[in-house]
């Protein structure tokens, strides 16, 4: 029987519970499931207000670490398995998973070993997958597999559903809209991921786990949220560079500028993407097929 650990911060609890779930088979099964938290000195409050919301953009963005308190790894050799369970903030992976990959202790410690990466987000992680894959390869450890649970609503929607939950505590569906965040049937899904897993620790057969995994549903993407999300990474990446820049030292004026960029998201979310979704469901069939696929 193998040992597991699993790195997660959560917010709201929700990326905790995605990583119980998809563990819960495992345990079943005889395996040790440590959890290991990532505990900011100053988290991210829940619920939160728009000021400390976009006030993690810039370096969730810019790869800077928050500052986070020590992991104790004594009881985490050993390990058969790592499983990473992130968020993205700001399609990047949020400020406490900066400084979790950063920490040299937590490079040498993933070096060589199965890894396992695992996000519940709103809908667009595949440039935070991205740099956590990236991370994944300086510290040498083996990107084994990916999970992604996300909100299945239609864009607007989740973003209308996210604010409420995350803003003002209130996830339940109301007469007009769904419930925010993964769904109660997503969630119990999740297991089934956990069940494959466990076949790949009975087998050791690493090679096609991300083949199983994906086969069953873990990590689907729509190539309209691609595309919307490779575009705002680039530009959030060119917001982000210039509130820094900007804001030294003036947190007033940081202040501005993230309300700024609050604006100019909204201007985005609910006025340019629906145009750009159109000219990108015009040029659909003329895309080359990687850009087509959904996998
Ligand atoms: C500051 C912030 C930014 C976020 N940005 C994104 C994003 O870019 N893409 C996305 O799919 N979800 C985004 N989310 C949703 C999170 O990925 C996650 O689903 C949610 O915060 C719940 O995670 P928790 O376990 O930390 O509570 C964001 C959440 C926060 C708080």
């Amino acid at each position: 029987m193998a040992k597991i650990v699993v790195f997660y911060y959560t917010q709201t609890g929700q990326t905790l519970q995605i990583a119980q779930s998809v563990c819960r088979p495992l345990v079943e099964a005889g395996h040790t499931v440590i959890y290991k938290e990532i505990i900011p000195e100053q988290p991210l409050p829940y619920p939160c207000n728009g000021k400390s919301f976009f006030n993690v953009f810039p370096e969730s963005r810019e790869a800077i670490p928050c500052p986070v308190k020590p992991v104790d790894l004594n009881d985490a050799a050993g390990a058969g398995l790592v499983i990473i369970a992130y968020q993205v903030w700001f399609l990047s992976p949020s400020t406490p998973f900066h400084a979790f990959f950063q920490n040299p202790a937590i490079q040498q410690y993933l070096n060589g070993k199965n890894c396992i990466t695992l996000t519940g987000c709103r809908n667009m992680w595949v440039m935070a997958h991205e740099k956590i894959c990236s991370y994944l390869r300086n510290a040498a450890g083996k990107p084994a597999g990916n999970i992604v649970l996300q909100d299945r609503h239609p864009n607007l929607i989740s973003v209308m559903t996210i604010i409420r939950w995350l803003f003002y505590g209130k996830k339940e569906r109301t007469g007009l809209l769904p419930a925010a965040g993964i769904s109660a049937g997503d969630l119990a899904h999740a297991a089934l991921f956990g069940k494959i897993i466990g076949g790949a620790l009975r087998s050791g057969q690493w090679s096609d786990l991300q083949e199983q995994l994906r086969a069953a549903g873990a990590a689907r993407c729509k190539p309209s949220i691609v595309f919307m999300e490779k575009t705002g990474y680039r530009i959030f990446g060119l917001w982000a560079k210039f509130i820094l820049r900007k804001s030294k030292n003036n947190a007033a004026r940081r202040n501005f500028l993230l309300k700024l960029f609050k604006y100019y998201l909204f201007v985005v979310l609910y006025l340019i993407a629906p145009v750009g979704l159109i000219f990108f469901y015009l040029a659909y069939p003329f895309l080359p097929g990687k850009l087509r696929s959904r996998n």
